[in-house]
């Protein structure tokens, strides 16, 4: 990694105590590495609120014995066949089924595909992993 960079950062030591032992909670590493995680996050998060190119998971859990579902849902997957790159399905149990989608493209589509499969009723749980390309971060 040569192309790190050395900053000086004032902080309450109030602060900086509560930061420590959020990083001894979280088990995630140093001082550095937890800086680095929390600038990642807030990144990606600026990503999706000036809907740039993104990518997400979206887990959704469904009954597939109700009417319709599975034509329904697979409607809505089509008209977004452009954002979707791949999908799973996990059969949980008799009447359970775990699905999980991962899209890239714009950030708002990708919010919009998600809310319109956790709007079709029967739908159970649906939750949006936003994520990223990797490329900003
Ligand atoms: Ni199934």
């Amino acid at each position: 990694m040569g192309n790190l960079i050395r900053f000086g950062v004032s902080i309450e030591k109030q602060l900086v105590s509560g930061f420590d032992a959020l990083i001894r909670k979280r088990k995630c590493g140093n001082r550095s590495e937890a800086i680095r995680d929390l600038i990642r996050r807030e990144l990606v998060e600026q990503e999706w609120a000036e809907d740039n190119v993104v990518a997400g998971a979206i887990t959704l859990i469904y009954d597939h014995h109700k009417r319709e579902l599975l034509s329904k849902l697979t409607a809505v997957q089509h008209n977004f066949q452009h954002l979707i790159i791949a999908t799973q399905h996990i059969h949980l149990d008799h009447s359970n089924c775990l699905e999980m989608i991962a899209a890239k493209g714009k950030a708002a589509e990708i919010k919009e595909l998600a809310e319109l499969l956790r709007s079709t009723k029967g739908v159970k749980h649906l939750a949006l992993n936003a994520a990223t390309t990797g490329r900003g971060v």
